[in-house]
């Protein structure tokens, strides 16, 4: 009976005397283990007479059961003191006023192109791209324009080197597609184009629609029938007109601008014209049997004209109370 006094003593005084829950365990062995105390006089009941061995026997239970329940009890006391300091550390005050999430927009001209590109896209013509850094020959040669011909000055030319340039116009995707493919083609070609040129109308990066349509009976009425059915649906007004002004590009013949009909009076939004057959050769394309008609579209213009913008160059000065109203 003193020996289970004294282990029951040691083992509640022990439990106590740990915060920490690993050191409980091994504690709990020196009593409960297989070599533990307990275990131990437990072991010696074979000792005892057979009269003495059952009351002693449910004296040992007895304690062992006190033990396990205090282990138990400690557990939970350590456990939820755990948690205690683990949601202290964690905590989060979910009553602090929030950031506040600033929302952004696609910028104008972003917006313009997508609904440039779904527009053409609906009319059948698929979508090309090139690159911004274009050799001088894609920019100027293939399209009719040789070295020293004096239609390279009407571009002010941004040069990176004799041979590349940043491209001035998207024109030179109807080389790069016409070369890997063979007619009927029809493509339009958004993207940036760079010249040395700025004021209210002229911005140093600006960006064009470039438009091809090649195929064996395309003629310029296609043309004035595709350039203002999308500006149409593009302005939504039916009563939109366009005028074809003549004009001249080296890659096309006949030429012209296009301006469409604003308030009293036109404003140009673009060049156009039939596909010189010299352009088509360098290309491989039979002149003789397939037309074409190509146009580019200002689409700094088209979103000013769409937007009632009075200056392009608000498009570029990233001044949020301008961006924030295309939301
Ligand atoms: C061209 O760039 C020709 N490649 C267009 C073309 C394509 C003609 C296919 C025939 C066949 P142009 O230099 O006129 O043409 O430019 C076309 C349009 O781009 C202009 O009408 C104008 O709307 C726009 N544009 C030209 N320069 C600038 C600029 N600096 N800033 C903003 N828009 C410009």
């Amino acid at each position: 009976m003193e020996q289970l006094q004294n282990i029951l003593g040691q083992a509640l005084a022990q439990f106590q005397s740990t915060a920490d829950e690993a050191e409980l365990e091994q504690i709990k062995a020196r009593f409960l283990g297989k070599e533990g105390s307990l275990t131990v006089l437990l072991k010696g009941l074979g000792k005892l007479s057979a009269e003495e061995r059952p009351a002693a026997g449910a004296r040992i239970n007895q304690t062992k059961q006190t033990i396990e329940a205090a282990l138990q009890a400690r557990r939970d006391e350590l456990r939820q003191d755990r948690l205690t300091r683990q949601l202290a550390a964690e905590s989060l005050d979910v009553t602090l006023p929030g950031r506040g999430l600033a929302s952004g927009g696609l910028h104008p001209v972003t917006q313009t192109l997508a609904r440039i590109e779904n527009l053409f896209h609906s009319l059948g013509f698929a979508i090309a791209s090139g690159p911004e850094i274009e050799h001088d020959f894609y920019n100027f040669t293939a399209l009719n324009i040789p070295e020293n011909h004096p239609a390279r000055a009407m571009h002010d030319t941004f040069y990176l080197d004799p041979e590349h340039v940043l491209r001035t116009h998207t024109s030179p995707v109807q080389i790069r597609y016409m070369e890997s493919h063979q007619p009927p083609l029809k493509i339009i070609s958004p993207g940036k184009v760079y010249r040395v040129d700025s004021d209210a109308t002229h911005s140093p990066m600006f960006h064009q629609v470039e438009g091809l349509w090649v195929d064996e009976q395309v003629s310029f009425a296609n043309l004035k029938g595709v350039v203002q059915d999308f500006l149409q649906r593009f302005f939504e007004r039916d009563d939109l007109r366009v005028r074809f002004r003549p004009s001249f590009f080296p890659f096309t013949e006949p030429s012209a601008e296009m301006d469409m009909s604003w308030g009293d009076g036109w404003l140009e939004i673009g060049g156009c014209g039939m596909v010189h057959p010299n352009v088509l050769r360098h290309v491989n394309i039979d002149s003789e049997k397939y037309l074409g008609f190509a146009f580019g579209l200002g689409v700094e213009r088209l979103a000013m004209l769409r937007y009632g913008v009075n200056d392009l160059r608000l498009f570029y000065e990233s001044d949020l109370r301008f961006l924030k109203q295309f939301n």
